[in-house]
């Protein structure tokens, strides 16, 4: 969130300001169409994305998708619920974050939100917990953290897993440590809003981005 005049303004993808795409992003794009090799499988600037990305974040595996909610499908796909089972999600978040729950016949439970920081709290996620639980997922609403240290010691002690959705932030300037990368399974999207921190971080190449 920005302040402007004193109000609080959302950030928007409609506003380039403050973008730094350049030249080195031109660049990159223009070795991979050379190569004539588009394919993730056999050419290189995807799997060196996933490399670095996971050396970034220190988690084991990152894979790569074609799109938030697609990274978001792939997660709930590899926690394989049975049709009916729930699963606890944030009641403020994008569409692509709760179809891939329908996709995989499984019934969205919407957790309240803390008025305050608009993201689910341990308490309110409790409260949705049953016996048909299968994972949880929780998002840092524009890129504002959750507290994952309460809310991965609740869902530990039930062995649920969470799926961190990290679509709006990963790194946000006030945490020390990446999003994302606390949860079993982390969701991240390579926007607007989190491309300085990789840049900072100089990951190399910025290219074809989840
Ligand atoms: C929290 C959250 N999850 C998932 C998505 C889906 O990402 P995409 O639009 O890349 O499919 C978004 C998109 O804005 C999002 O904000």
């Amino acid at each position: 969130m920005l302040v402007q005049d004193n109000r609080l303004t959302l950030p928007s993808d409609q506003d380039a300001s403050g973008r730094t795409l350049g030249e080195t992003e031109i660049q990159f794009l223009s070795e991979a169409i050379r190569s004539g090799t588009l394919t993730s499988t056999k050419g290189t600037f995807v799997k060196q994305l996933e490399q670095d990305f996971s050396a970034l974040i220190g988690v084991k595996y990152a894979y790569a998708c074609a799109s938030g909610s697609a990274a978001v499908h792939t997660a709930i796909a590899a926690i394989d619920p049975e049709p009916g089972d729930e699963i606890i999600t944030t009641s403020i978040t994008d569409m692509g974050a709760l179809t891939p729950i329908l996709y995989q016949t499984a019934i969205p439970v919407f957790a309240d939100v803390d008025p305050r920081t608009w993201n689910v709290t341990a308490e309110s996620i409790e409260k949705c917990i049953s016996d048909r639980t299968k994972a949880i997922i929780v998002t840092h609403l524009f890129g504002n953290p959750c507290e994952m240290t309460e809310i991965m010691a609740l869902a530990n002690a039930r062995g649920i897993p969470v799926i961190e959705d990290s679509a709006q932030g990963f790194w946000p300037p006030i945490t020390a440590n990446p999003l994302a990368a606390l949860a079993v399974l982390g969701v991240l999207v390579c926007s607007k809003a989190n491309t300085s921190r990789l840049e900072k971080a100089e990951l190399s190449p910025p290219t074809t981005m989840p």
